[in-house]
């Protein structure tokens, strides 16, 4: 069976982070480091509260330097390195991990921490400081105008086309560490074996999405991932 894949395409969620001590979104008190999604994760919100929500990602962004990949997230970098066929992990992680870890087919479908976009002329550009105090756009230099280069709620993900177009030719679609919850990245399953790709869902429990898969393993990432890799490798 594995040696019939040659395309794969792998999606990742929050919980592909959680051993590297990033908190997933879904906690079971429905709160996200004490706010609310809809307080820190919508256009809106950050019309209403500008600061609150700069503050709510400069915070995400600095804490980046104190996390590290953790074992799953080098698997995958020593599968797209050592796999023969076509090969693209989409993440909704707006953390740098995976590419810390060393990728060169990787699309933030949600955006990244470490870029800034600028809302008078359209540039995303590389940003590693705050925020707020509303810093001048490195391209077109007006101040004001930088917001985190997250896609919100309600506004549309990043390279969609891309990821559509790879789901449509692969033969394998593995979705890691995600609860299934947000579209259009919940619907990806779906469209992968509508394209008659097999379908494994690698995650800490049964999430939303399980029935749609072929086959399911429940445990932590970075058991999980390294185990699934080493097969894969040893199928080629
Ligand atoms: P969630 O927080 O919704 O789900 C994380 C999933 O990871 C859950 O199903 C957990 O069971 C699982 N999990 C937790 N720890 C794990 C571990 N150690 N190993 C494996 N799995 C583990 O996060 P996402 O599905 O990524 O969007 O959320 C999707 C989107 O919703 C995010 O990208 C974000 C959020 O709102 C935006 O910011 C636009």
């Amino acid at each position: 069976m594995l040696a019939a894949m040659r395309n794969i395409v792998i999606l990742t969620g929050a919980g592909i982070s959680a051993e590297s001590g990033i908190p997933t979104f879904r906690a079971s008190d429905g709160l996200w480091e004490n706010h609310r999604i809809e307080d820190v994760a919508t256009p809106q919100a950050f019309r209403r509260n500008p600061a609150l929500v700069q503050r709510f990602y400069d915070a995400r962004r600095a804490f980046l330097g104190q996390v590290e990949p953790n074992a799953a997230h080098l698997a995958l970098a020593r599968l797209e390195a050592e796999w023969p066929g076509d090969f693209l992990l989409v993440t909704q992680n707006v953390d740098d991990l995976h590419d810390r870890a060393g990728h060169t087919h990787l699309l933030h479908m949600h955006g990244e921490l470490n870029s800034a976009l600028c809302t008078r002329c359209g540039a995303a550009r590389p940003w590693r400081g705050p925020l707020l105090g509303d810093p001048a756009c490195p391209a077109c230099r007006q101040a004001g105008g930088l917001r985190p280069d997250i896609v919100w709620f309600g506004e549309i993900p990043y390279h969609m086309e891309r990821i559509e177009t790879a789901i449509a030719a692969c033969d394998l679609f593995v979705s890691i560490g995600t609860s299934g919850a947000v579209y259009p990245a919940a619907g990806f399953v779906s469209q992968a074996r509508h394209a008659g790709a097999r379908t494994l869902e690698l995650n800490l429990e049964p999430s939303a999405g399980t029935p749609l898969f072929d086959e399911a393993k429940h445990g932590p990432a970075s058991v999980l991932v390294p185990a699934w890799v080493e097969a894969m490798l040893a199928s080629r």
